[in-house]
């Protein structure tokens, strides 16, 4: 049989050996499998650190060529060239940015979602997994105080949770400037606290709006007050207020309460960007930072940080699912099959048409683990927090930038430039002791704990304090 005439080829060809189930191709299932065991259960991974394109170029060189090297070589490369030069994101002194700490479930669900080859976009083929996904997101709108009726979509990571709920936003304020036939503004506005995170000034770029950052106070916190002034200024023009329910830099979370209170007065879409901190809530130590998250129109919160998923991973929710639907739903003759119905297609909640069904792993996780679990290990990292930053207070040149209300811990060391605090952690990173990157605020230098992980401990903190 020839392949080029369109019959079908013979097994064994090179045509077919890709894909058919051969003693090469379980061979390949094996080692992989074989290797992912040893690195899911592995209590020692190191923290490892990034090498340079010269480095991997000589210690890597190329394996892509006409032949194929073959999967033990192509995985050797991997284990012993490539991985160690990636950071171990889940690594317990991994405290830089926001880390990964995926549950043991997760990881390894995350394997089945590949193995099966499922299509997360559409109910017609992805019914099964939207469903699973689904309930994982009705788990999370009851968490947040939202209604039965919300809904959403996991997405790729915050940056396009945001996007995508403000693109839905101003798709409602659009539409009700049209209905009352009011003329559109000249320039739709995001209000958000100066603090607010960079995807939401991505996002207006994206979306060729205008972003007023509006000052919080001295403790990081944005206002209603505040909001106010920006409301008043800015009438009409207004298509979303930006609630910060964690801020990256310091974990701190907007006064949320006060700012949905202003929908009594004002006419806005109020979007919470919980990437980080949204998952506090699940705790009893950081719950009732979040009053009036559930006034919210939209919000996002990343598995992939702190409801340990693997990345990546955003579940957006919307109060009213409709307008992201409005907003999102690609039109296209060979979609009419999935358009034309009311079936729930998550490709119609945020800017994407295919997907990976990504929020299947928090689901099992969840399901594998219940509730009670989550709130335990994110309890832990909160009481954690609180504890590192008491005894940073204790200690003679160091100083708290401000007081830690969820797991990150801002502080200075007495007399440190920016060049102190990079060299330290070149040399924590360099010794393989903790992954600790300096960050700053008003143009001063400091040292930042963000902690995630259920198995970074108070020792290990202050191990870290004792080499400053
Ligand atoms: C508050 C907040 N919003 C949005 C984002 C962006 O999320 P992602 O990196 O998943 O795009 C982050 C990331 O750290 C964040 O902390």
């Amino acid at each position: 049989m020839n392949a080029a005439r369109g019959t079908t080829p013979a097994a064994g060809t090179q045509t077919t050996r890709m894909h058919e189930v051969s003693k090469e191709t379980s061979d390949i299932v094996d080692v992989v499998l074989e290797y992912s065991r040893r690195r899911i259960l592995s209590s020692d991974t190191p923290l490892d650190k990034p090498l340079s394109a010269a480095e991997l170029d000589r210690l890597a060189g190329r394996s892509i060529d006409e032949k194929g090297i073959g999967a033990t070589r192509a995985l050797a490369l991997f284990e012993h060239v490539l991985a160690p030069a990636c950071i171990t994101t889940d690594h317990p002194q991994y405290l830089s940015f926001i880390p990964s700490a995926p549950t043991k479930a997760a990881i390894s669900f995350d394997l089945v979602v590949s193995a099966s080859a499922l299509y997360g976009g559409s109910w017609l083929e992805g019914a099964g997994a939207v469903f699973a996904e689904n309930e994982a997101l009705g788990w999370l709108a009851h968490e947040f105080g939202l209604p039965p009726t919300s809904g959403g979509v996991f997405v790729q990571g915050g940056t396009l949770g945001n996007l995508s709920a403000l693109v839905a936003a101003r798709e409602r304020a659009r539409l009700r400037v049209t209905e009352r036939g009011e003329e559109q503004p000249r320039r739709w506005v995001i209000v958000c606290s100066a603090e607010a995170h960079s995807s939401i000034a991505s996002a207006a770029r994206v979306m060729d709006v205008e972003v007023v950052p509006v000052a919080p106070r001295s403790d990081g916190m944005l206002t209603g007050e505040a909001v106010r002034g920006a409301l008043v200024e800015h009438g009409a023009s207004v298509l979303a207020v930006v609630a910060t329910g964690g801020s990256t830099n310091f974990g701190v979370v907007d006064d949320i309460a006060s700012i949905a209170a202003l929908k009594d007065e004002f006419e806005f879409w109020l979007h919470v960007d919980g990437a980080y901190g949204l998952a506090a809530m699940l705790s009893p130590l950081a719950r009732h930072r979040f009053a009036g998250v559930e006034r919210a129109d939209s919000v996002i919160v990343d598995p992939h940080k702190w409801l340990f998923a693997p990345f990546d991973a955003c579940a957006l929710i919307y109060r009213d699912p409709e307008s992201g639907r409005r907003a999102h739903t690609q039109h296209a003759e060979y979609l009419d099959t999935l358009t034309e119905t009311s079936d729930w297609s998550p490709s119609d909640y945020a800017a994407h048409l295919t997907r990976r069904a990504r929020g299947l792993p928090l689901w099992f996780s969840l399901a594998t683990y219940g509730g009670q679990a989550y709130r335990d290990a994110v309890t832990h990292s909160i009481q954690l927090a609180l504890d590192i930053a008491a005894e940073i207070e204790k200690r003679p040149g160091l100083s708290l930038v401000r007081d830690p209300q969820l797991s990150v811990v801002v502080f200075e060391r007495d007399g440190w430039a920016k060049a102190d605090y990079d060299a330290w952690s070149a040399r924590l990173l360099e010794s393989q002791h903790a992954f600790v990157t300096p960050s700053s605020h008003a143009g001063r230098p400091n040292a930042r704990f963000a902690i995630i992980n259920p198995l970074t401990t108070f020792e290990q903190l202050v191990g870290i304090l004792d080499t400053m």
